[in-house]
């Protein structure tokens, strides 16, 4: 009989440690979540979620009303009041492409340290991402060493990978596709699951049980074959725009109804970025290629969206010719919409290039103005609408696929630009209403058919 453990505890406060943890103390679950940063700590307990995700401030202050959630700085008070802690500390790369390491093993000490005192047998669960092997030979001997106790007799350890997406997380916590739960040994596992199906009761997805490096490599495998799947479609993508008629939009719909491929994830554009897909490529190839096989599909797929951004500087150069002081309008900074993430963003890339070849450059972005600032600070011209953004702008490029954007017509490019000229790198507008109006580009919208 396994006891269904209630109380749970989080390390590291990020959008998948706060809201899982939020979702949980909403439902069934005590809560703690930990975090090194004060400031950080003091903002959550004061109700303020301190990034921006949909849904999340209204599901904190309703948990921290209902005191089923809390905040601490101190890890051995939230161990003392749990009996499982989540591990879901950041693993950013280093500049040659590996994880750093540092928050998980700090976070591995303080569990240990923690467990030293704790009687009743406790479970470690790692969720943030790391290549295999790491939780059996940097986590686990880390928890031991502290502890002074052996891991699968004193206490559990799994590696749960977790699947959110940033600006859907309390959807993707609510409604998993499935829990892959890697397991040190079979009642580790069986904690875990009986957990999860404490929680999700007859809403219970499928649930995989295996080891823990099989686990640690599902959430590469996962990330890689989305990735694949867009620089696919961006392929793809390419050739359409050499192909007289051909819409790339058309394609992907059609190729998606095939249940073998399925329609989701086929959005030609710019390429992706965020925190996870280019993380976790650039660390699963070097790898791969230090376990003596090289990932030639990795690779390209790494290749092809390194130089997707480049096509929107190159259709811009096919408007306006030399960039040198043309007024650029950049409609969107945020990695993807719903969110204020700028990290591995395509708008940096295309900003960039646009500034070294002189251009003078706007931006508007609904929710990462302030985390823009910190990278281009006074190096760009900061909008506050949509159609302030345009005003006097030789070309206009749509970066990052906000609802408010869709709303753009072409009245709006020709009453507010210096020169009506729009890319759209994300394919949100109608090229029928645009392209005999204004000079206007898409990515895989090929040229018109000439018989
Ligand atoms: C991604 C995964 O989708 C999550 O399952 C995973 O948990 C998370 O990484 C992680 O490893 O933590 P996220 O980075 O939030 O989540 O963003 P996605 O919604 O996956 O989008 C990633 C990028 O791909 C964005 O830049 C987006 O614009 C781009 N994208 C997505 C496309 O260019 N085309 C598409 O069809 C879909």
């Amino acid at each position: 009989m396994i006891t269904a453990y209630k109380r749970i505890s989080f390390f590291g406060l990020g959008y998948v440690g706060l809201s899982t943890a939020l979702c949980f103390a909403n439902k069934t679950f005590t809560s703690i979540g930990v975090d090194i940063e004060e400031k950080k700590v003091r903002r959550i307990m004061g109700g303020k979620v301190p990034f921006y995700e949909m849904g999340l401030e209204t599901l904190l202050k309703d948990c921290l009303d209902k005191g089923t959630f809390r905040c601490t700085t101190n890890p051995r008070e939230a161990v003392m009041e749990s009996d499982i802690s989540f591990v879901t500390v950041g693993t950013p790369s280093q500049p040659n492409g590996n994880i750093n390491l540092r928050y998980i093993k700090l976070v591995s000490r303080d569990l240990g340290e923690a467990l030293k005192e704790k009687s009743n047998c406790y479970l470690v669960v790692v969720k943030s991402t790391v290549l295999p092997g790491t939780t059996l030979n940097n986590i686990k001997p880390i928890l031991e060493k502290y502890s002074g106790k052996k891991c699968g007799h004193d206490f559990g350890l799994c590696f749960n990978p977790e699947f959110l997406r940033e600006g859907n997380a309390i959807q993707d916590v609510l409604n998993p596709d499935r829990i892959i739960i890697g397991e040190y040994d079979i009642k580790s596992g069986d904690i875990l699951a009986e957990f999860y199906r404490n929680f999700y009761g007859e809403k219970t997805p499928p649930i995989i049980r295996t080891n823990i490096p099989t686990a640690e490599l599902i959430k590469y495998a996962s990330n890689a074959f989305l990735a694949t799947k867009i620089s696919f479609i961006n392929t793809i993508a390419n050739i359409c725009e050499k192909t007289p008629g051909v819409d790339v939009t058309t394609v992907a719909k059609a190729i998606g109804l095939d249940k073998r491929i399925g329609p989701h994830f086929l959005n030609a554009g710019l390429g992706y970025g965020g925190s996870c897909f280019p993380k976790d490529l650039k660390a699963l190839i070097p790898y791969s290629k230090k376990s003596g096989y090289s990932p030639e599909l990795l690779e390209t797929v790494e290749s092809v969206n390194e130089n997707q951004p480049n096509k929107a500087v190159q259709l811009c150069k096919k408007f306006l010719g030399a960039l040198k002081d043309k007024k650029i309008a950049i409609l969107g900074l945020a990695f993807k919409p719903n969110t204020d993430d700028v990290r591995e963003a395509v708008s940096i890339k295309i900003i960039n290039i646009l500034l070294a070849d002189g251009a003078e450059i706007v931006v508007y972005d609904p929710a990462a103005v302030e985390n823009a600032k910190k990278i281009f600070k006074e190096r760009v011209k900061y909008a506050s609408s949509m159609y302030e953004c345009l005003q006097g702008a030789d070309c206009c490029i749509i970066v990052t696929e906000w609802e408010e954007f869709k709303a753009l017509k072409p009245e709006d490019l020709i009453k507010h630009m210096r020169t009506p000229a729009l890319i759209d790198g994300r394919r949100i507008t109608d090229p029928e209403l645009f392209k005999d109006r204004v000079k206007y580009a898409a990515i895989g919208f090929g040229p018109k058919i000439v018989s």
